[in-house]
């Protein structure tokens, strides 16, 4: 699998691949993507086929520019708004699908709606740039495991049918966007992420919570319970560990095997939770015991992620 720096002759190679239907993952601001041409079937069917996604589970369509969104889906003064402020960044617009859209309706699973959004990191808006086409990208990884923030964790979980690696060094947020549906009259969160709730409010008014019956259903198809899963087993809220167990720290923790932020800071916790995940993600432990973390602000996104690797698996 071949890893390579984001030089400009590897980004000019890299949109070279994407425009003929290749696969390349590249990194973003939240997690490593796995990007394909979001206007070619082959290339989306490939996605979906690399990471063993259902296909039932629609793709973000990432872009470089708001001018090139305009023939994809249709913006109303809230998506305005939002994309203003916050794009590029860790936000996803779910927006109506314009019925001449050229995105292929397997990226968006057969739904009336695309999910968009501008990525902050300068390798991804380059290679998007050079690409000049709509680009469907999830999280590199093998469909319900731990989403990659290296170059080297994309490389781990993904063998075979990726043309290259684009490595842009570990990622500064840590945990993916923030999904938010406009598609419907009230504004409604469908993944918590590093754009917070509260911040949106202050924008928005008051945002919905998408609701237990629509998490797995049509609305959101990709939220199912048991996701972003190490191996080993999660116990969440833990005091301190079982035998056996790795304990992953929060703030002052004594024992604790590593510590997602031994100052308490949610920002520093975001960025560090699943490379940590990874790496006490070992066989020499009986299972990784979580201490709790506040769940305000970046800590709602966390704590989604690990109710979500705690959840009983299928
Ligand atoms: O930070 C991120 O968003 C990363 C980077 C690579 O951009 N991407 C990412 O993609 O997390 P993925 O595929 O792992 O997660 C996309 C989420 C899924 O939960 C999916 O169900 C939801 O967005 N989604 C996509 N299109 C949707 C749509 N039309 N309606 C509702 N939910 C949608
Ligand atoms: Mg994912």
């Amino acid at each position: 699998m071949p890893i390579v720096p984001a030089t400009t002759t590897n980004l000019q190679q890299a949109a070279r691949l994407l425009r003929s239907g290749q696969l390349v993952a590249f990194p973003t601001e939240t997690v490593y993507g796995l990007g394909g041409d979001a206007t070619d079937d082959r290339a989306v069917a490939a996605i979906f086929a690399a990471k063993g996604r259902p296909s039932f589970n629609p793709l973000i369509v990432h872009l470089a520019e708001i001018g090139g969104m305009a023939p994809l889906v249709a913006f109303d003064s809230r998506a305005e708004r939002l994309a203003e402020r916050y794009w590029p960044g860790p936000l996803t617009l779910v927006l109506p699908r314009r019925t001449d859209s050229p995105v292929s309706l397997l990226a968006s699973a057969g739904l009336d709606s695309i999910a968009v959004r501008i990525p902050a990191h300068p390798v991804a808006l380059a290679l998007l740039r050079a690409a000049g086409r709509p680009i469907a990208a999830p999280s590199a990884n093998p469909s319900g495991c731990v989403s990659p923030t290296t170059a080297r964790h994309v490389a781990d979980g993904l063998t075979g049918t990726l043309a290259m690696i684009l490595d842009g060094g570990p990622c500064p947020v840590g945990v993916e966007s923030t999904v938010i549906d406009l598609t419907g009259d009230v504004p409604t969160l469908l993944r918590p992420g590093g754009i917070t709730r509260e911040t949106l409010e202050a924008e928005l008014g008051p945002i919905a919570l998408a609701k237990a019956s629509d998490l797995g259903g049509p609305r959101s198809p990709g939220m199912l319970s048991s996701h972003y899963a190490p191996a080993l087993p999660v116990r969440l809220d833990a005091r301190s560990p079982r035998p056996g167990e790795a304990l992953l720290g929060f703030g002052p923790a004594d024992g604790a095997e590593m510590n997602l932020s031994p100052r308490g800071d949610l920002t520093e916790a975001a960025a560090n939770l699943f490379a940590m995940l990874r790496a006490l993600d070992q066989p020499r432990y009986s299972g990784i015991a979580v201490m709790p973390i506040p769940d305000h602000d970046l800590g709602a996104a966390i704590n989604d992620r690990l109710r979500r690797a705690a959840a009983p698996r299928a």
